[in-house]
């Protein structure tokens, strides 16, 4: 018997993650909804969930440009916070698990040792607040649900820090980036394997999933220019923050501890090992 499953905008990073990794699975019946036939803005689009009647809704929509949200707050939480809300009462009402993904952006980023599940929500930015409604909105939901809060995902393909340090190291001398902000890299493809075996084996509530391992997004730069055999070609240096200020003012520390779900599903892989294998996969930049 398979099970249907409706993965909601299968076009973004993480989304294509999910698309591929179910997309071969004989077990698994996959339906897929993008935007604008699917828009979390517009309740009246959920319609459609009900009547594909999904067994699980993994969700990968969302307002993800950090900085305009700052300009954009009421859209932002239109579709991070209440269309989240939207969407966890229409699986409840259906009767669907609903897979929903979160951001370290919701804790206040000062800690000094990773963030456990129930650390205090204290989101900075505009994206982190509209964030964090979604959390709320989850949780009285009363929907069936696995949440995974996550951080600085990356993939051979879409927009994300990998492949921007690995397309500037192809035409720069130098490369300024910031050694003031600490946090864990994420595969996303791991992501959304490690998502469904949590879902599989039967986890409920929240999760956190990183790869292993941590560093700033200097070291992580380092590591992509010297892989990519760039290092004599391309000096990474690091720099402050505050020498490339940004609107939203990113968290120092956002390392998220992983202890509950490595003891599900074992320990995350090093970012190394991770950033290592996407860089064997890039697509063109
Ligand atoms: N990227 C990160 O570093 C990071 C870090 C922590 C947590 N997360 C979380 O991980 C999840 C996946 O992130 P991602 O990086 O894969 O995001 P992404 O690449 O930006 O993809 C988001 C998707 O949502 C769609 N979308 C936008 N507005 C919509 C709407 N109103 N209704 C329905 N779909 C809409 C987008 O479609 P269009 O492309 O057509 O706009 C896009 O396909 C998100 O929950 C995010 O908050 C991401």
């Amino acid at each position: 018997m398979t099970a249907r499953v409706l993965l909601v905008s299968p076009d973004g990073m993480l989304g294509r993650a999910f698309e591929s990794e179910l997309s071969g699975d004989a077990a698994v019946e996959l339906h897929c909804l993008r935007y604008p036939a699917i828009d979390l803005t517009r309740p009246d689009t959920l319609e459609a969930i009900t009547l594909l009647e999904p067994r699980v809704v993994i969700n990968c929509a969302a307002y993800t440009d950090v900085d305009g949200a700052e300009s954009n707050e009421a859209l932002a939480t239109s579709i991070n916070g209440d269309g989240v809300g939207a969407l966890a009462a229409r699986c409840r009402s259906i009767g669907a698990t609903l897979v929903h993904f979160g951001t370290d952006y919701v804790f206040d980023g000062h800690g000094s040792s990773p963030y456990p599940i129930d650390a205090p929500v204290a989101p900075a930015g505009a994206y982190a607040r509209s964030k964090a409604r979604g959390e709320v909105l989850l949780g009285e939901s009363g929907v069936d649900h696995l949440y995974v809060r996550t951080s600085w995902l990356y993939a051979p393909w879409a927009k994300n820090f990998v492949r921007t340090i690995a397309r500037h190291a192809k035409t720069r001398a130098e490369l300024k980036v910031v050694d003031d902000q600490r946090g864990r890299p994420t595969s996303s493809e791991h992501l959304a394997r490690t998502a469904l075996a949590l879902l599989e084996g039967g986890a409920r509530g929240t999760f956190h999933v990183t790869d292993g391992g941590e560093c700033t997004w200097f070291e992580l730069a380092r590591f992509v220019v010297a892989e990519l055999g760039l290092a004599d070609r391309c000096t990474v240096l690091p720099c402050t923050s505050a020498e490339y200020p940004t609107p939203t003012k990113r968290p120092p520390y956002s390392v998220l501890d992983l202890s509950k779900t490595e003891a599900r599903v074992g320990p995350m892989p090093d970012w190394r090992t991770q950033v290592r294998d996407v860089l064997g996969r890039l697509e063109p930049l």
